[in-house]
């Protein structure tokens, strides 16, 4: 690393994505919310095949947060019976596909069966490395600091042991690398709460478009805006003092 800007491929290795708006998209057509959370799994293939095309190695998808839980009991029992029902579905294409799929998350509030779906689905691709599609499912950047923090502290590590380094391997995200890209769909300009400890550095993009109308060209579009960003980690821009953009060596 030089004292200059960091240039970085221009391509981003780790892509996470906030999928909101499902609702709205559904009031739109009045219809349920059920029913545009289920358009909204629809677009998870079509994103990750294009994230693959693309030469993207991680895809991390935000699909319930633990601050969700205060959503109506039926909509909660809906968004939990779609990750089962998803897995299911998808299991020939992601075995196609080559793709690894971890779940970032609390398990414990969620019925022994889907636990159990996850956990297999999981070990089953654990050895795949096309793409890496990392599904956070009743996950809170919050709670996965408070959780790495207690278990290092279970493991009686010396504080003066204690590094960056070493507090990401208590992360659910340990052994991926940090989103360089974090897009939101819908509208807002928050995290929500979303990969709070890793998108340190990432770039942000955010677009109105609502998640089950996000496709190819809305992901393009995401990467582009990326491939045109300085990313500076902190340091000073070059010595010309021109901003180059990512990927522009
Ligand atoms: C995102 O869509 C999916 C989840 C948060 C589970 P929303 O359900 O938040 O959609 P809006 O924000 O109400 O439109
Ligand atoms: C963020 O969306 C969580 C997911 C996409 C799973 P929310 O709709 O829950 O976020 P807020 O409430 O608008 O911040
Ligand atoms: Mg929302």
């Amino acid at each position: 690393m030089s004292d200059e800007h960091v240039p970085a491929a221009a391509t981003p290795d780790h892509v996470a994505i906030i999928m909101d708006g499902n609702g709205r998209w559904a009031e739109r057509r009045g219809l349920s919310r059920s029913e545009g959370h289920r358009a909204g799994t629809f677009r998870v293939r079509p994103i990750a095949e294009a994230c693959i095309d693309a030469g993207i190695r991680h895809l991390t998808i935000y699909a319930l947060s633990t601050e969700n839980w205060s959503r109506p009991r039926k909509e909660i029992e809906f968004l939990l019976s779609l990750l089962g029902e998803r897995l299911r579905a998808e299991r020939k294409a992601i075995f196609e596909h080559r793709i690894r799929i971890r779940v970032l998350g609390s398990m414990a509030p969620l019925p022994p069966a889907l636990r159990l779906a996850v956990r297999g689905m999981e070990r089953a691709t654990a050895n795949f490395d096309r793409l890496t599609l990392n599904i956070a499912f009743n996950y809170g950047g919050r709670s996965e600091i408070v959780r790495a923090t207690k278990a290092i502290l279970q493991d009686r590590i010396d504080p003066e042991d204690i590094t960056e380094d070493l507090f990401e391997r208590y992360l659910y995200t340990t052994g991926v690398p940090d989103p360089d890209l974090v897009i939101r769909t819908a509208g807002e300009m928050r995290l929500s709460n979303f990969l709070l400890w890793q998108s340190a550095y990432a770039e942000f993009y955010s677009t109105p478009v609502l998640w089950p109308d996000f496709d190819d060209d809305e992901l393009h579009k995401a990467l582009e805006g990326y491939a045109g960003r300085l990313r500076r980690f902190g340091g000073v821009t070059s010595r010309s003092g021109v901003a180059k953009p990512v990927g522009e060596d």
